[in-house]
């Protein structure tokens, strides 16, 4: 039976995927390199600096720019970010979501956050679910960033689980992956096309119910 859920955060839990977006457009439109929500898809579940990369690889000529600097937009990036979650509230939960954490809860079921997000413990205090969670991996110690499985291995190693018996909830195609490499059951949130090796699609969070997991996760386990 399933002995653990990890949950990514960013566009699972709450919608501050739009936020970093935002929070990106604003960046690349300063140092005017392209960004759209269409490339913004492969930035999600990439950690700040890998995120910072991408944008800048991806401008042509592609700028060089010194490590400092490089930290210095990332910085830049994160103070929009920051601006842009302060006001997040319990309402800001994604539809499902308060529902199927409890659903979890009354099952005995684990639950860890993965999120690669070094703001991820300010969010889930301002939503108001911190109490769901056994535990909270800690980006900032994350030597790998998605779509390595680290953060997921390290995860269920925390909760005493066995990856092949956790479950995985992710809405970026780079989580999904990080998912499969644990060798966990991955559920994704989003479309076919983000989300080519989920074990379990949804279109949106409020059709992530429990019971249709354990069932999708108990048939491909017989
Ligand atoms: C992930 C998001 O959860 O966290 C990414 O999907 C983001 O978009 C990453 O870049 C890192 O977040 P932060 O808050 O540490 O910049
Ligand atoms: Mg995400």
């Amino acid at each position: 039976h399933i002995q653990a859920v990890l949950f990514d955060l960013d566009g699972v839990i709450t919608d501050t995927a739009e936020y970093h977006y935002l929070a990106w457009k604003k960046l690349a439109d300063e140092l005017q390199v392209p960004f759209d929500r269409h490339f913004n898809e492969a930035l999600k579940g990439l950690s700040r600096m890998d995120s910072l990369k991408k944008i800048l690889e991806n401008a042509r000529p592609e700028p060089s720019f010194s490590k400092e600097k490089l930290s210095e937009l990332a910085d830049r990036k994160n103070e929009y970010y920051k601006e842009l979650i302060r006001q997040i509230s319990p309402a800001d939960l994604l539809p499902g979501i308060h529902n199927l954490l409890e659903d979890i809860k009354e099952r005995g079921i684990k639950t860890a956050l993965a999120s690669a997000s070094k703001n991820a413990m300010f969010v889930i205090d301002r939503l108001g679910v911190a109490s769901f969670f056994d535990e909270i991996v800690d980006a900032a110690r994350i030597q790998h960033g998605k779509p390595d499985p680290e953060i997921f291995l390290t995860g269920a190693r925390k909760l005493d689980a066995d990856p092949a018996f956790c479950i995985g909830i992710e809405d970026a195609e780079a989580g999904i992956q990080a998912i499969k490499a644990a060798g966990m059951f991955a559920v994704g949130v989003g479309t076919p096309e983000n989300m080519k090796q989920a074990d379990f699609l949804v279109e949106g969070t409020q059709d992530l119910d429990f019971e249709k997991i354990e069932s999708a996760f108990l048939l491909k386990n017989k």
